[in-house]
């Protein structure tokens, strides 16, 4: 469809895993401002995103109590929890951000909100008068009102809302919802679609984070500047969906193990966690410029993976922009390993520089390859500058 908007992946905020249903105005200016308090926003992040719930739910009791969700017309009345959504917009954008929102193709989102079946057009022209500047796009209940089969049943919405944010008078990065099916990959760019989610909801457990990150292997090749592969968010401080907020469930060396994935995948990175209750470890996490620079890289070739070992170590790869190659190192097994990369198997000439980037130091270089102690679920990520 043409790559003009998410030319890299994009970097920002979701509400999803840390509000989900109980998701009030006054979380996202929150959020907006402990983003740029934060210094989250110097570092090349930029999307403040609403996820399900900020439109009324589409239930008697909410009708009776707030009056009708659409005016005369069809156009999406603002509701209490989320009065005015245009002056939230401003007050994103006055920040320095960009605000994002969501809808879904069918009549209710998951969470039963009122959603854009029938109404894409005047969702579309709503959202892009009210300012917004993405949109995810959720199947949810689309399946109970329209039934098939096959590519064209799953791209249908997803076209029609496509072509509705493109006759918008303002940008508008479309992200694809619907869980992977009919190996969406294959088929999310050409219906307008700047990101694609490959997998169903991610959770704060090494079985879920490294059951859908490493099960990435072979989409590298759809996702380019422009169309980019989404794993889904991060699961970094504190999630879980309102009052069952906790610290992640990851451990330290399995947040790095996350974070260098989907950096190497070119994944949107967007943090799932209450942003006012931001510590260093995550702060840190999130904010290393040369981790962020792989994610970010203009060339947009997502990693593959190069080699599974016997002993459940991996290696994984992608070509940057500059000419070096960035290789993530990752112990999947329960104790600790040592990993070892040699320059063959990412056919490298013998490199005259390699880097931790996790440490932000050049190391020793090696004329077979680089070998590294890994603890129980953790990761390394170098750069790896070929010789001549
Ligand atoms: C399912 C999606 O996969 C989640 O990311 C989230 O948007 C929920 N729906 C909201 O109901």
């Amino acid at each position: 469809v043409g790559d003009r908007l998410a030319l890299t992946p994009p970097l920002g905020w979701n509400s999803w895993n840390c509000f989900a249903g109980a998701v009030t105005e006054k979380n996202v200016r929150d959020a907006t401002d402990a983003f740029v308090n934060a210094g989250l926003r110097d570092h090349g992040w930029t999307y403040i995103n609403i996820d399900d719930f900020w439109m009324t739910k589409n239930d008697d009791r909410d009708r009776t109590l707030h009056g009708p969700e659409r005016d005369a017309s069809g156009r999406i009345n603002s509701n209490p929890r989320f009065p005015d959504m245009k002056a939230l917009s401003d007050y994103i954008h006055s920040r320095g951000l960009k605000a994002g929102l969501y809808s879904s193709p069918g009549p209710t989102t998951c969470g039963g909100c009122l959603a854009s079946y029938k109404h894409e057009k005047e969702d579309a022209e709503r959202f892009a008068e009210w300012g917004f500047d993405y949109l995810k796009y959720d199947w949810c209940s689309y399946g109970n009102v329209e039934h098939g089969t096959g590519r064209a049943y799953y791209a249908k919405p997803y076209d029609l809302m496509g072509r509705m944010l493109r006759a918008q008078p303002r940008d508008i990065v479309f992200s694809l919802c619907q869980y992977g099916m009919d190996n969406v990959w294959e088929w999310g760019d050409q219906v307008g679609g700047n990101c694609w989610r490959t997998t169903g909801d991610i959770t704060d457990s090494w079985g879920s984070m490294s059951g859908i990150g490493f099960k990435q292997d072979g989409h590298e090749k759809y996702a380019g500047p422009g169309h980019w592969n989404d794993p889904d968010m991060l699961v970094v401080g504190w999630v879980g969906w309102g009052p069952a907020l906790h610290p992640t469930h990851l451990t330290p060396s399995e947040q790095y193990t996350h974070i260098t994935l989907w950096s190497l995948l070119s994944s949107p990175l967007l943090i799932g966690c209450d942003l006012t209750r931001l510590d260093d470890f995550t702060l840190n996490l999130l904010t290393n410029d040369e981790v962020l620079d792989v994610n970010q890289d203009p060339l947009g070739r997502p990693a593959r993976r190069v080699v599974k070992r016997e002993d459940e170590t991996e290696v994984w790869a992608r070509p940057l922009e500059d000419g070096s190659i960035a290789v993530g190192l990752f112990n999947l097994g329960e104790e600790e390993a040592t990993a070892t990369v040699t320059w063959a198997e990412i056919e490298a000439k013998a490199p005259k520089a390699v880097r931790d980037l996790w440490r932000q130091r050049d190391v020793e270089v090696d004329s077979n390859g680089y070998t590294v102690k890994l603890p129980r679920h953790g990761a390394a990520l170098i750069k790896v500058t070929p010789g001549a």
